[in-house]
């Protein structure tokens, strides 16, 4: 955590986190451990479906959204603020196909970058910079994470779903291995 947090944390008193901001930040905290609950169950229904590559990938990026979510914890703890953990729901199980699934992941990061865009408004207009200088890492890490989605959503749509097609791109997404996201990568 850039020690400037430490900083204001010291100089700010007991409470130093804004309220609303940190409400706001529970919440998100439940939305990114609600991600990784989403992709297990697609992780899931990936390896139902024998497609282990696929269910690689969603294995591993449901593992980058914990750390999306503790990353906040630690930040609401080190701004000497209360984290609140609330009820996460069940996540869509109803899954059709490799193609279905990539859209609703997109459509489900592109809800996360709207509510990463709220936290950033919230916290400008109630004068919490640190936060806000805080909240550019997701912003830029939903421009990574929806740039990727789409161009697995590319090449489904330009090859097909045909098993061949099918069999490469899974062998490609078996690659991904998981890296520990901290603030500072
Ligand atoms: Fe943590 Fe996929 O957003």
């Amino acid at each position: 955590m850039p020690s400037h947090f430490a900083i204001y944390t010291v100089y700010g008193g007991a409470k130093v986190i804004n309220k609303k901001v940190e409400d706001i930040l529970n919440a998100q905290i439940n939305k990114e451990f609600y991600s990784a609950y989403l992709y297990l169950a697609m992780s899931a229904y990936f390896d139902e479906i024998g497609l282990k590559g696929f269910s690689n990938w969603t294995k591993v990026q449901a593992k980058e959204e914990v750390d999306h979510g503790m990353i906040l914890f630690d930040y609401i703890i080190e701004r000497d603020g209360n984290v609140d953990l609330r009820q996460i729901e069940a996540p869509e199980k109803n899954f059709e196909n490799p193609s279905q699934i990539f859209d609703l992941i997109l459509e489900h990061e592109k809800h996360v970058t709207d509510s990463i865009k709220c936290v950033a408004e919230l916290s400008e207009d109630e004068c919490d910079m640190a936060t806000r200088h805080f909240i550019n890492w997701y912003i830029s890490e939903q421009v990574e994470e929806e740039a990727t989605v789409s161009d697995v959503i590319k090449m489904l749509n330009m090859f097909g779903t045909e098993n061949p097609i099918l069999y490469h791109l899974d062998k490609e997404l078996g690659k991904r291995l998981y890296k520990p996201h901290t603030y500072k990568n």
